[in-house]
């Protein structure tokens, strides 16, 4: 790891670091730590492992989508994310995080939420562990997002409507990275993205790579090889690292993430820091952050995690977008074609698979990692039709 004066860049040639107050370097600091020994740690290692199992329903199937596979003219496989306990990836990181805040003896979990998922995972594990909750959340995704709004509240949680700026995720950030400097002996910071400062891209992608370590097995099992590409939508990033990480090293498996058109920090921003990391953001030319909007409340965020500024920059990964429309659509052609009702951030994802249509050989396998399902998202459907 590169240090920059008590700033870390892990990433890449510059990207990542510790870009916060001087208040927050040190609990950062000494949540490093703590994941370092968690990391090393049999006992704890071993209740998430069961936790993994047996409370959250690891692990998730590969599932070869026949009808869709014959209409687009490859094989598509789904990771059903979208069937863990939570309703979406975002349960395999606070899992682990509220692990390591028990292991840190916290007596207080916070967290930021854009669609709510992240929000509820956090909210489920809180009763779990029996670690009280806040939640901070923008007021226009309160609006959105009612059905998780409702399910954090039956789990105990407190929820913090933020009335300032976009009224979304970036935000809710904002505020409990305020609320987490004034309290950071006692309350652990659950983020919940690849994004936010050092620790937290490298915690929650630890948290969220075994989506690609099972992925690899099972494709390896299904078809006797490595897939020939893999889509993921990015938000903030943490699903589409899950599933790229186990795949970095092998050149001919393509990577592909896809984000909101008009929340495309990776294509038409430029580098700068959000919430204490350097990456990329949408941005005016005087550096000031601009808004993003997406029919999808987690793809809604102007900025995204500093790993994904890396691998955009050595080529690793492509980087597209999807417009509201086309997701739409392929929200419905999945619940046609599969039954199956896709969140839709993931619905991003494939909408992409869909424009691959008649581009790739027949035996083309292409995974899209379905990072969770859309019950919370029937409302903003119904809504737009
Ligand atoms: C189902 C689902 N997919 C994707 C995302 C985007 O987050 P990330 O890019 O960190 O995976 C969210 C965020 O709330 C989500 O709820």
């Amino acid at each position: 790891m590169k240090k920059v004066g008590y700033y870390y860049a892990p990433f890449g040639r510059v990207f990542g670091g510790m870009f916060v107050s001087e208040l927050l370097v040190k609990p950062l600091q000494e949540v490093n730590a703590a994941f370092e020994d968690f990391k090393r740690n049999k006992k704890m290692q071993k209740e998430l492992n069961v936790l993994l199992k047996d409370y959250v329903g690891r692990p998730t199937p590969l599932y070869e989508a026949k009808n869709l596979s014959k209409k687009f003219g490859y094989r598509l496989f789904l990771k059903r994310e979208d069937l863990i306990h939570g309703g979406a990836h975002k349960t395999n990181n606070t899992v682990g995080q509220g692990l390591l805040a028990k292991f840190m003896g916290k007596k207080e979990l916070i967290a930021e939420t854009g669609a709510g998922q992240h929000g509820f995972a956090v909210a489920l594990v809180g009763a779990l562990l029996k670690i009280p909750v806040k939640i901070f959340m923008g007021a226009k995704d309160v609006e959105r997002q009612r059905m998780n709004v409702m399910r954090m509240k039956l789990c105990g949680a407190e929820i913090i409507s933020v009335k300032s700026g976009s009224q979304t995720l970036k935000d809710a950030i904002n505020e409990a990275l305020r609320y987490y400097v004034a309290n950071s002996k006692t309350s652990y910071y659950l983020f919940g993205t690849v994004a936010g400062p050092h620790p937290f891209p490298a915690i929650v992608r630890y948290f969220q790579k075994i989506i690609g370590e099972e992925t690899r097995r099972q494709i390896r099992e299904k078809i006797g090889r490595l897939p020939d590409k893999i889509l993921a939508c990015v938000g903030g990033g943490s699903n589409a690292i899950g599933i790229f990480s186990a795949f970095l090293r092998d050149q001919q498996v393509k990577l592909i993430g896809v984000e909101a058109a008009n929340g495309a920090s990776l294509q038409k921003g430029k580098i700068g820091s959000l919430h204490g990391s350097l990456s990329y953001v949408l941005q005016d030319k005087n550096g000031q952050i601009l808004e993003s909007e997406s029919i999808a409340a987690g793809l809604d965020y102007p900025g995204v995690g500093p790993e994904h500024s890396a691998l955009k920059e050595i080529g690793r990964v492509k980087y597209v977008s999807i417009t509201d429309r086309e997701a739409l659509e392929a929200f419905h052609l999945l619940c046609e074609e599969e039954g199956i009702i896709p969140a839709l951030e993931s619905a991003h994802a494939i909408a992409y698979a869909k424009k691959l249509t008649g581009k790739l050989r027949k035996n083309a396998a292409v995974i899209v990692n379905l990072s969770g399902r859309g019950d919370k998202d029937l409302e903003t459907v119904y809504g737009s039709i």
